[in-house]
């Protein structure tokens, strides 16, 4: 008798450990570099939160801001490896994955707005891009807007002849430097998290970067002179472990697919609020002087930038850059 209740007690804890393992939650980690308080840091937030409400706890999202766990070039690699499941980098630090291509987000004055932006993001292009992470081992589930780059030095540079000298930081981006060497500065790429320390300390002079980054990182209070030239798109793509992702259960990929979309909807309604209202908090610090340019100062920012179109053309691939052109209408 008591052998046979051995054996039901047994059997019955068997039963019991698929049961308790069917429990453990699926565990997401997104990973990066921003503030909470910026599109992409609030969008993380959203997307965690529609998640987890959704499959009603069967997955876990666990987000990591402001560099937390991996900085720039490390995120990537911990993607890869599978340390990590979801990032939203920004575009121009996808060259050092080999997919050059999407350094074309990077010309400076390729795209003049959100409207010409969602063009290409919305559209074919913007998907044709996406699809070229997956021999990577990455799939990219959509485009996450930020905003509009100015420039900002300890000096005033209302013009390119102001910038001449200044070393300026820069992310990995090939076209990056270009854009950077057209302006007759020397560009050093840096991981986001120690831009704030390098201005402070003088090991650089300047950057570039949309006023939701500057503001919630506090550049603003390392930098005196900011000019609005809007001369680029700072902006990101969400990227998942594509092994992880086709391995998930096929309800629970739904789910998370549905909840991206709506994330993606949600990121960039608020983006350009969020680039203007950090713009106002910049301005009314009272630590950094904005300039917006004269008409003549920013066709001076046009003409010294323009010609890095045709010069990146080898690196980018003249068909992305047709691509862009004619989802804009510029041709
Ligand atoms: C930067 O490095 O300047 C940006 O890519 C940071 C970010 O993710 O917005």
């Amino acid at each position: 008798m008591k052998k046979l209740s051995l054996v039901v007690a047994l059997i019955g804890a068997c039963a019991l450990v698929p049961a308790a393992q069917a429990q453990e939650p699926i565990v997401i980690k997104f990973s990066h570099v921003v503030a909470m308080d910026t599109p992409k840091g609030k969008a993380a937030e959203f997307f965690k939160k529609l998640a987890e409400e959704r499959t009603q706890g069967r997955v876990k999202v666990e987000v990591y801001h402001n560099s937390a766990l991996y900085k720039d070039r490390e995120e990537m690699e911990a993607l890869q490896l599978g340390a990590v499941q979801m990032l939203a980098p920004s575009l121009a630090k996808f060259g050092p994955l080999g997919v050059k291509e999407f350094e074309v987000f990077d010309i400076p004055y390729i795209l003049d707005g959100y409207e010409a932006l969602h063009k290409v993001t919305d559209g074919p292009v913007g998907a044709g891009l996406l699809k070229l992470l997956e021999p990577k081992g990455i799939i990219g589930l959509g485009y996450w807007d930020n905003g509009f780059k100015i420039m900002s030095a300890n000096k005033p540079i209302k013009t390119p002849t102001d910038m001449r000298s200044l070393k300026m930081r820069i992310q990995s981006s090939r076209v990056l430097d270009a854009q950077m060497r057209a302006l007759r500065t020397l560009p050093q790429v840096m991981a986001f998290s120690e831009v704030y320390q390098a201005l402070q300390t003088g090991v650089v002079d300047g950057t570039e970067n949309p006023p939701s980054n500057m503001f919630t990182q506090k550049m603003h209070e390392v930098q005196k002179h900011v000019t609005l030239t809007n001369h680029g798109y700072l902006g990101y793509a969400v990227i998942v472990n594509k092994k992880f992702w086709d391995g998930l259960p096929a309800d629970i990929r739904g789910i998370l697919e549905q909840a991206m979309k709506e994330t993606n909807a949600y990121n960039n309604e608020i983006a350009k609020k969020d680039n203007d209202d950090a713009l106002e908090g910049i301005r009314t610090s009272g630590r950094t002087e904005v300039h917006t340019p004269t008409a003549a100062e920013r066709k001076a920012w046009v003409d010294a930038l323009r010609p890095v179109h045709k010069e990146v053309e080898s690196r980018v691939g003249k068909k992305v850059i047709q691509d862009f052109y004619k989802a804009t209408g510029q041709q």
